[in-house]
């Protein structure tokens, strides 16, 4: 039986950095076509009118947004969220790392596995890119839980061969046969695609890269990710390590690792000559801004990237990044820039809640390939989801209760909203229920 989806649907078809804005359906419906997708939208009045028999999902209260789009998280970091006081490498050596060994362990692994899917659906993210394990068998176990909860996940095994932790390092070679049996097993597979992961040129030789390009190339359709820029002391590092690199991102670029299926999370000390790469390439950076934050990395550049034509999208970086949720990121991203100077001379970007919908949505989609699927609640676009709405007395119902306009409403749900706030999570138009 078809579907109407009721409520206050916000989204953001068209860009706003580039004239485009907030697109409102105030007591609006969603139809829901058996396939998943939208398969038409209006006036709640006319679709009601229309299909009188349909079953009415009503979720009135609150505001609908698009299913959020995160960039960039790893999964094995779910139980050291909230570790301060330590930069990057630091960080990676003492917590992170430590953590990411344990999954070795299978059974740690889907623990982990299952942390990690709630968390996100928790948050009202429906669609990510998520940074794998060094572990194969972790990795299946990840790929496994998004798929019986039915979250669209892109993921893949990380490798290193130098500098990290000895139980953490692989070889070129075992990591093009344990991707490949990856790939084989997920890439594809109802709503789960794979990604080629080294964990940064920090931790990789020429020759593991060179075979991260070899797996690329058997991998059709397969996503690129790694890190780049975040962390002067990083950067330096990986300045010593690849004395033929003109830059940071040469080092993925000499491997053909820079194209539009590339997602770079961080490059907040980006040089103009990677921006321009980047641009040309039509790669994307994924920008994590809380994350950045705690580490204590710097201050994200955005205009600077949108200037040189670079994609941006968002990402939670959990767990450096401080949870799973893209409102708070959305949030962060505005902080930084009103940090960096919107007035005459700083160098930051003005945002309004529009961009940070935008950043958390549809350019998510974009810097994923999926612009034609998820990020917005079109017409033929899949019915991705979340319903935000407080509870009864909250500050965030208040809030909405006193808002001027949809715009002003929006921007207080990322002022206020969190994982408390979200009601529900559909994912082509089926609602998700995470153990
Ligand atoms: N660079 C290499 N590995 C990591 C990681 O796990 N988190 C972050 N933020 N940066 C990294
Ligand atoms: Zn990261």
């Amino acid at each position: 039986m078809s579907r109407l989806f009721r409520g206050t649907f916000l989204d953001t078809p068209t860009d706003p950095f580039t004239g485009g804005g907030l697109r409102v359906e105030s007591d609006g419906a969603l139809l829901a076509a058996d396939d998943g997708t939208v398969a038409d939208r209006g006036d709640w009045a006319r679709l009601r009118a229309a299909h009188p028999d349909a079953e009415v999902v009503d979720l009135r209260g609150g505001v609908v947004l698009p299913g959020l789009v995160d960039t960039h998280v790893h999964f094995p970091q779910v139980r050291v969220i909230g570790a301060l006081g330590m930069p990057l490498l630091d960080w990676l050596e003492h917590c992170a790392l430590p953590e990411e060994a344990r999954l070795v362990d299978t059974t740690y692994a889907e623990g982990v596995a299952r942390d990690v899917v709630s968390g996100l659906v928790a948050a009202g993210t429906t669609t990510a890119l998520v940074f794998g394990s060094h572990f194969a068998g972790a990795v299946d176990a990840f790929f496994a839980e998004a798929d019986r909860v039915g979250l669209r996940v892109t993921s893949g095994l990380v490798v290193s061969d130098r500098t990290v932790r000895e139980d953490l390092r692989t070889t070129p070679g075992r990591a093009l046969e344990e991707g490949l049996a990856l790939a084989g097993r997920w890439h594809g597979l109802r709503r789960s695609r794979y990604a080629v992961i080294p964990r940064f040129s920090l931790s990789c030789s020429d020759a593991l890269l060179a075979a991260c390009a070899d797996l690329m190339a058997q991998v059709p359709g397969a996503w690129f990710t790694s890190h780049l820029n975040e962390n002067v002391v990083e950067i330096d590092t990986v300045r010593t390590l690849f004395v033929d690199a003109e830059h940071y991102l040469d080092t993925y670029a000499a491997h053909g690792l820079v194209g539009p299926r590339s997602v770079f999370a961080h490059n907040v000390h980006a040089t103009g000559p990677e921006l321009w790469a980047l641009a040309a390439a039509g790669a994307s950076v994924a920008h994590c801004p809380t994350s950045n934050a705690a580490l204590g990395s710097g201050l994200f550049p955005l205009r600077a990237h949108l200037d040189h034509g670079v994609r941006v999208a968002l990402g939670s970086d959990v767990g450096a990044g401080t949870g799973f949720s893209l409102l708070k990121e959305g949030l962060q991203a505005y902080f930084v820039q009103q940090l960096l100077g919107t007035g005459p001379g700083g160098a930051g970007m003005p945002l309004a809640a529009p961009h940070l919908l935008h950043l958390a949505t549809t350019a998510g989609a974009a810097a994923l390939g999926l612009e034609d699927e998820v990020g917005q609640l079109s017409v033929g676009h899949q019915l991705d989801a979340v319903w935000v709405r407080p509870p009864d007395g909250s500050t965030l119902d208040v809030a909405l209760r006193h808002a001027a306009s949809p715009e002003d409403a929006l921007a207080k749900v990322f002022a206020l909203a969190g994982p408390a706030d979200v009601a529900g999570v559909w994912v082509g138009g089926d609602r998700l229920t995470p153990a």
